[in-house]
């Protein structure tokens, strides 16, 4: 896909962060039959916490969210909207952040849990696995480590 979407920052009472939820319920939840409501993070709603979207015709087609804390960025509901998968729109939501960190000396690693198919797609970004499989939403998961290049 060519690049006419835009990749933007999003606060939490724009409009476009009830599109997140709806595709973090969509993409994420309804698939592993987890209940509306689930959508919701803990982490939202923090200082510490940012989300990043994908814009196209004024529609969120994907988001992934941060939460920075004791020199690491935590990375977590991570999605591309289904029509719109397998065309480097994940790719670039994680490029932005990683360009965005890249001199930020406070910031040592980056880090998400990635679900054990998706583990591919952080690894050609630069992250790494640490440790042992785990189960989280009642699938496996990695813990996957990104090394911040400052
Ligand atoms: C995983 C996801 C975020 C990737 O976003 P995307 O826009 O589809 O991925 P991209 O097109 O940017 O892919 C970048 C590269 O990773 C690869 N890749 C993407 N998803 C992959 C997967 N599930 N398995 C293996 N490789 C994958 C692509 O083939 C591409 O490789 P290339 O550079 O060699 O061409 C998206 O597919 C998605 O939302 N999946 C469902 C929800 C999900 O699992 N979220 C992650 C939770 S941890």
């Amino acid at each position: 896909m060519e690049k006419d979407y835009d990749l933007k920052w999003i606060c939490e009472d724009e409009e476009y962060f009830k599109q997140i939820l709806e595709l973090r319920y969509q993409i994420l939840r309804k698939p592993i039959n987890m209940k509306r409501g689930t959508e919701n993070n803990l982490l939202d709603g923090k200082k510490e916490t940012k989300h990043l979207a994908a814009i196209f015709e004024g529609n969120v087609i994907g988001c992934v969210s941060i939460y920075e804390s004791n020199q690491t960025l935590k990375i977590f509901q991570m999605l591309v909207d289904i029509d719109f998968q397998k065309k480097g729109i994940g790719r670039n939501l994680i490029k932005k952040i990683q360009d965005e960190f890249k001199d930020k000396k406070s910031i040592k690693t980056i880090y998400c849990h990635a679900r054990a198919p998706v583990v591919p797609f952080y690894e050609k970004l630069g992250f790494k696995k640490e440790g042992d499989m785990f189960f989280e939403v009642g699938i496996e998961h990695y813990k996957m480590i990104y090394q911040n290049q400052n």
